[in-house]
């Protein structure tokens, strides 16, 4: 989709995820990914996904801001898949299930998808740090804020010990985004069908290089 207005390179501050950030981040993924996963219950739901990743010591999030404070992007993931997903549906389980109870009453088959949707752990296909969710504002794409939060986001995944990531992403009609990861460095390395059938590709990427080559450029 092309930009909705002329984007502005400015003095983006990217900076780790706070409270204060939640709300805007729940209300631009939304905006950023309209019918998908983790999106049709609501902002509510989103909230507590993004809740989740401040107290965590394996996660690992940027957020950009413009230079008037507006939220611009969030990327969000974490360094041990594997661990993360459980502690945040057990932490915020109360949270998770009103905000989810009225899809669920709607479609009980959502319960099971909301559930995948939380616990994605990249088709649990990748090695090192999982790269959950990046998103910018509609308004804003094109003008680098992916790659500025991208650079934040690897550089802290390196600090808290992951030397690789990955991520995964729609194999098909997707070409932009699959053209941004590959310029920021990662690779395919393998495709398969999700639980909901849609084909999906598998991004990787080393950061042991990313960091030390990219740190410099990262402010926060
Ligand atoms: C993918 C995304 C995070 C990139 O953010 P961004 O701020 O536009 O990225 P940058 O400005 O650093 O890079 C832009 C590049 O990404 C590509 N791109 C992907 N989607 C784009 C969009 N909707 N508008 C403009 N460029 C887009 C362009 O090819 C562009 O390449 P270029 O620099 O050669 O022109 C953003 O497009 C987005 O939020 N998309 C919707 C959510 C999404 O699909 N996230 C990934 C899910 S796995």
């Amino acid at each position: 989709m092309p930009p909705t207005s002329t984007p502005v390179a400015g003095n983006a501050e990217v900076r780790r995820l706070q409270a204060g950030d939640v709300e805007e981040a729940a209300r631009l993924h939304r905006a950023s990914f309209p019918g998908f996963f983790l999106s049709s219950p609501g902002e509510r739901f989103l909230r507590e996904f993004y809740r989740g990743f401040l107290s965590d010591e394996t996660a690992v999030t940027a957020v950009a801001r413009d230079t008037s404070g507006r939220l611009q992007g969030v990327a969000v993931g974490t360094t041990q898949p594997s661990g993360f997903f459980s502690r945040l549906l057990r932490r915020r389980f109360l949270g998770f299930a009103p905000a989810s109870a009225l899809a669920v009453v709607r479609r009980p088959s959502e319960l099971a998808r909301l559930v995948r949707g939380v616990a994605y752990r990249g088709g649990g296909v990748g090695e090192g740090a999982l790269l959950s969710s990046i998103c910018v504002a509609p308004g804003d794409r094109g003008a680098g804020t992916g790659a500025r939060l991208m650079v934040a986001w690897t550089s802290e995944a390196v600090r808290l010990g992951a030397t690789a990531a990955h991520l995964t992403t729609d194999a098909v009609d997707n070409d932009l985004v699959r053209g941004f990861y590959a310029r920021q460095g990662w690779r395919a390395t393998e495709e398969f069908v999700s639980a909901e059938g849609r084909p999906m590709i598998v991004y990787a990427i080393a950061l042991g290089g990313v960091a030390r080559s990219q740190s410099a450029d990262t402010s926060r």
